[in-house]
């Protein structure tokens, strides 16, 4: 059986709702970094269905005793967020799974050539197996850094099925280069967009989720 990668866009008002706040150009920093924090909350908590392992428990309420679904703590789980942008996209995360370690990955892509480059890596040597990776990049542009991501971790024993990423903004460019090579990957995003211009970014998209995240 091959598998195909899957592209989820939730269709939940709040994701709608705070993504046309990030999205307009008049939203001020502050206001954008609180979109950045609840898009990430309810993505994650999309993405996180039927993938945070669980385990069967029983529970003593005053009155008797009930079986319990508890989330398992001996399965590790791991954000990634990809530096600088997806930063912002860490607190609502961090809401939802919050025994997560986090370990920072910091790529910039060179404005001419697009392509990323690593400056910071703060990924383990080795993911134990089985760990539940969550990656965070707002813009799925060209697929640069997200592939790099992607090699950076998968090296390190991350499984591509085991990883689902959180975007807000996903393009075709980025898309198509991340089902080539990893068809086992699940992506959450609040919307996809038509395209990608000359200079890389995704259009209509937000414009530089950095920038507009930090004030710069
Ligand atoms: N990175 C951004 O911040 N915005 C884009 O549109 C593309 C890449």
């Amino acid at each position: 059986m091959t598998s195909q990668l899957r592209i989820y866009v939730p269709d939940h008002p709040l994701i709608k709702h705070w993504l046309a706040v990030a999205r307009d150009r008049d939203t001020p920093s502050v206001l954008f970094r609180s979109a950045m924090v609840e898009l990430g909350r309810w993505l994650t908590y999309e993405a996180s269905r039927s993938w945070l392992p669980v385990e069967e428990t029983t529970v003593y309420t005053p009155l008797a005793e009930t079986a319990a679904t508890v989330i398992d703590p001996r399965v590790p789980t791991a954000i990634v967020p990809i530096l600088r942008a997806g930063l912002a996209l860490i607190e609502g995360a961090q809401s939802v799974m919050p025994l997560a370690s986090i370990y920072h990955l910091g790529l910039v892509r060179d404005e001419e050539t697009l392509e990323p480059s690593c400056y910071l890596n703060k990924l383990p040597d080795r993911f134990d197996a089985g760990t539940r990776i969550l990656i965070l990049e707002p813009m799925l542009a060209t697929g640069g850094s997200i592939a790099a991501a992607m090699e950076a971790i998968v090296a390190r024993g991350g499984d591509p099925a085991s990883i689902r990423i959180i975007s807000i903004v996903a393009a075709p460019p980025a898309l198509q280069k991340l089902s080539q090579k990893y068809p086992q990957l699940n992506i959450y995003s609040a919307i996809i967009d038509e395209g990608v211009n000359e200079k890389g970014y995704i259009v209509p998209g937000l414009g530089d989720a950095g920038d507009r995240a930090f004030g710069t």
